[in-house]
């Protein structure tokens, strides 16, 4: 703090504290005017309320003058007073970097014993899932939810499901991870006819049983090798381009026919950021073995202990 600034403060705090205390004490100590009838003559309320005379309370007092003498303490002891340290050297930043110095020392041990296992391994081990999780709340809940069951408004995937873009190996999902995913859906808005459009948006609904019209579902299905170079010939997706599985009916982006039209109308890319610089790599790892024990529940009984 400049200097300019800690006398500035210092000059508001002893003002308030000035101004407060001379009220105080001069309330104890002023003589009000009074009326023969006991009151200060001043009425309110058209002379339904009259103003009385009283002394302050004794409790008012006492814990006023107590809140100063507390106010006086803590900025002797505490900083506060400007650029004043305080007498006992206490201050906000020490505290943090002692209290992390001390977690660190409690977690160095944790996260050694974790080093050494797989992320299969580390799926079926309660604490490591319950130390993932709390990863994935603070640094992914905000796109795929508290629990990973994604959002469709920004097309952020299911991961609790066993339905994969880029897949749910171990490596695959550290991957997805550390180096984030884009997935490129091209616009064929211009290069298909928009009554073909509509067609195939229905085509595309019949592969996962979802409403549509079964005639121009059929009618849809010759325009799918358009598709099928990236979705596959049966719909089923392809892991290498992220292209998704269309033979299910959870959708990326809602399962309705008008928006399966739209993104066929103008594409989309979904946009999974990368993790390498911001998280260390022990902490992806923990939050991989939570990601994978969600979608291998049954595989790993142990390790939905630490997913409420
Ligand atoms: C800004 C929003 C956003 C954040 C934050 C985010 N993700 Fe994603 N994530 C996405 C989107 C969107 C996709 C889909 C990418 C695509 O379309 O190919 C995705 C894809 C993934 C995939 C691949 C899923 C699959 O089906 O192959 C995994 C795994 C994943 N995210 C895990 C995480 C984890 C773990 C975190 C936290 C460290 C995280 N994400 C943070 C938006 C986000
Ligand atoms: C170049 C590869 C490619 C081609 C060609 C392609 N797609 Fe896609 N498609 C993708 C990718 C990748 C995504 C995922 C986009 C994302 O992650 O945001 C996608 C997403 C979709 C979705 C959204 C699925 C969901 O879960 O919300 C639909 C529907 C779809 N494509 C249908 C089609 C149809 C119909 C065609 C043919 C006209 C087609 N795609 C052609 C790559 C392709």
């Amino acid at each position: 703090m400049s200097t300019f600034w800690s006398a500035w403060i210092m000059f508001l705090v002893v003002l308030n504290f000035s101004i407060t205390l001379f009220l105080f004490v001069w309330g104890q100590f002023v003589a009000i005017p009074t009326q023969p009838d006991g009151t200060s003559g001043h009425v309110w309320a058209h002379g339904v309320l009259r103003e009385g005379v009283r002394r302050l309370p004794l409790w008012w007092v006492l814990m006023s003058a107590g809140m100063f003498a507390i106010g006086i303490v803590y900025l002797t002891l505490y900083p506060g007073f400007g650029s004043y340290k305080g007498l006992i050297g206490w201050s906000a930043h020490d505290q943090l970097a002692r209290e992390s110095a001390a977690n660190q020392a409690r977690l160095t041990p944790v996260l050694q014993g974790f080093a050494g296992r797989s992320i299969e391994q580390l799926a079926a081990t309660p604490e490591a899932t319950r130390m993932g999780h709390r990863l994935f709340v603070d640094n992914c809940a905000a796109c795929h939810g508290i629990q990973g069951r994604g959002n469709t408004s920004i097309g952020a995937p299911d991961l609790t499901d066993r339905d994969w873009l880029w897949g749910g190996s171990p490596e695959a999902i550290t991957a997805s991870i550390l180096d984030g995913r884009r997935g490129t859906m091209p616009p064929f808005q211009g290069s298909i006819a928009s009554q073909d459009i509509e067609r195939l948006a229905n085509y595309v609904q019949s592969l996962s049983g979802s409403p549509q019209s079964p005639s121009r579902a059929a009618e849809g299905k010759a325009q799918f090798t358009v598709c099928s170079a990236c979705h596959g010939v049966e719909g089923k997706g392809n892991p290498a381009l992220g292209a998704p599985n269309l033979t299910q009916p959870r959708r990326l982006y809602g399962g309705d026919l008008a928006t399966i039209q739209q993104t066929i109308r103008n594409g989309r890319s979904g946009v999974m950021p990368a993790w390498r610089s911001r998280l260390a790599e022990s902490d992806v790892r923990l939050i991989a073995a939570w990601v994978y024990a969600q979608s291998h529940a049954d595989a790993a009984p142990a390790a939905t202990a630490g997913a409420p």
